[in-house]
């Protein structure tokens, strides 16, 4: 088979493809057929006059998403998709498929989501799926690079480890059971067995929040290393991120430009080191004037944006009418993207108040919420570390800092451009007394911990790890507004299919 992706290998030599057709357009003597075969996408040619008259009656039979092969000569064209055309000379068809429900004009996310399966096709979904891809190929690379062992922690757990309000409880012939938040806990006893290792598999919160960033089935990927203390973690984090970014930005250039991501801006991540803060200074930085004045400033500018759009769709409003076809379809799909982006501005209105507020009367001892951590990134161009957090809003195993009590040495890793915690990490309490204490302070039943207060009883040392979201950081590195869009078929509150 010769595929899309492939097709300046075999430059003026005759080829068939396999795909679906992606958009048509016909006229009297030409046909335009966009094919898609899995790989990308390519415009092939039919010219009546140069094909059988039975050729000619299958193009105009096509319909969107009819499945069919292309027999014809690669012609290599910078203008075209991809910069190849073929130039058809046998087409069959596979199948003829029904009015497709999924067409170029503007669909609302509810109907997209419950076509899910087949919006799957379209080219910014298939984009972000690919980028997924490559992202997950680095994490393993990095890792496996490193000496690092993969492990798969179970997903039937009989212990919460991140709060007990998120857990999915199952019935586990008559016992109870959880499906894991995490796999951290059997991380650490497998860290003390190999020293490095990594976990990158599917974990559970019954999140019922209904925010861009939660999902209740999410991926996530988790070294945990004998030996390192916080501050090692927070290198391997960075060296971490770095790379994944890096990778992206050479393997899916392509597909990164049909999501219309500003590369630029990855490229600063990879090329510049992270800023590392503490707890503390970000409060600061949160309740400071020049975070007010910041998001006064984005209000003034959503203004001028507005009144900007608003003037631009009258005037191609008028336009359109005496427009050729060409150009009355490039004001339509202009129209679509107009009223996106008003709608963005809208909501932009309602929520800067609101995380003005919340950022000005932020206390300390509280954790930020998404909105605090919006603001908190809107203006970074590259990650931000925020490490030692008060001990009562993280979870019982970080290690308390041993110069204020108050505090444990936690890290969350911020990404920019808004998009908030992509990492949660910390150092591990590796002292029995006080890890027991901790369990008992955090309500959780002591007798299913005795396998992990072993660790602490048998050759403890100090250790550290960390937990990357990876739907978060394929809509970071996407540029996507929403997790719901960077895994193929996305589990949160209210849905469930398909
Ligand atoms: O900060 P969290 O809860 O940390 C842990 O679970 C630790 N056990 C990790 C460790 O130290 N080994 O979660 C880690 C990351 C978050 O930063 C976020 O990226 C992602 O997991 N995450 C979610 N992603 C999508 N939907 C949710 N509901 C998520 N909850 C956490
Ligand atoms: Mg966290």
């Amino acid at each position: 088979m010769i595929y899309i992706n492939k097709l300046s290998d075999h430059v003026d030599a005759k080829v068939t493809l396999k795909g679906w057709v992606y958009n048509i357009r016909t006229s009297k003597a030409l046909a335009f057929i966009e094919l898609r075969d899995g790989t990308g996408i390519t415009q092939c040619i039919v010219a009546q006059d140069d094909v059988d008259t039975s050729v000619w009656e299958a193009a105009n039979a096509l319909k969107q998403e009819s499945s069919l092969e292309i027999t014809g000569t690669v012609k290599a064209d910078e203008r075209s998709v991809g910069g190849h055309e073929i130039h058809v000379s046998d087409l069959k068809i596979v199948q003829i498929a029904e009015d497709y429900p999924i067409t170029p004009k503007e669909h609302g996310v509810e109907f997209l989501m419950n076509n899910r399966h087949l919006w799957l096709r379209s080219q910014k979904q298939w984009a972000a799926m690919r980028v997924r891809n490559e992202i997950i190929f680095a994490i393993h690379s990095f890792f496996q690079e490193r000496n690092f062992v993969q492990m798969d922690s179970p997903i039937f757990t009989s212990n919460a480890a991140e709060g007990s309000t998120t857990l999915f409880e199952t019935d586990y012939f008559d016992e109870k059971a959880y499906l894991a938040q995490t796999g951290q806990l059997y991380g650490e006893a497998m860290a003390m067995a190999h020293g490095l290792i990594y976990t990158f598999g599917p974990t559970f919160r019954a999140e019922k929040s209904k925010t861009r960033r939660h999902l209740t089935e999410f991926w996530m990927i988790e070294p945990e290393m004998a030996y390192y203390d916080l501050d090692m973690n927070m290198d391997l984090a960075e060296d971490m991120i770095r790379f994944i970014v890096q990778r992206v930005v050479d393997k899916r250039r392509n597909e990164l430009e049909i999501l219309e991501r500003d590369i630029s801006k990855l490229e600063k991540v990879a090329d510049n080191s992270f800023k590392r803060i503490t707890y503390s200074e970000a409060v600061e930085i949160l309740k400071s004037d020049a975070t007010a004045e910041m998001l006064d400033k984005m209000m003034a500018d959503r203004k001028e944006e507005e009144k900007a759009l608003k003037q631009e769709r009258e005037e191609i409003k008028k336009e359109h009418g005496s427009a050729k076809k060409w150009r009355k379809k490039q004001i339509e799909a202009r129209q679509i993207e107009i009223s996106a982006r008003l709608d963005q501005i809208e909501e932009d209105y309602r929520n800067i108040p609101k995380w003005k507020e919340s950022a000005q009367n932020f206390e300390w001892g509280n954790d930020f919420g998404g909105s605090d951590e919006t603001v908190l990134m809107m203006q970074q161009e590259v990650p931000m570390m925020v490490h030692r957090w008060p001990a009562e809003i993280k979870a019982f195993y970080m290690k308390r800092d041993p110069e204020d009590e108050r505090l444990v040495l936690g890290v969350d890793v911020l990404a920019p451009e808004g998009y908030g915690e992509i990492i949660g990490g910390s150092q591990r309490e590796d002292d029995l007394e006080f890890l027991q204490n901790h369990i008992e302070k955090h309500d959780l039943p002591m007798d299913v911990f005795g396998w992990y207060l072993d660790l602490r009883k048998y050759g403890s040392v100090p250790h550290s790890g960390f937990g990357l979201g990876l739907e978060r950081t394929v809509a970071w590195l996407c540029g996507l507004s929403h997790v719901r869009e960077t895994i193929p078929f996305p589990r949160m509150m209210g849905r469930l299919r398909p």
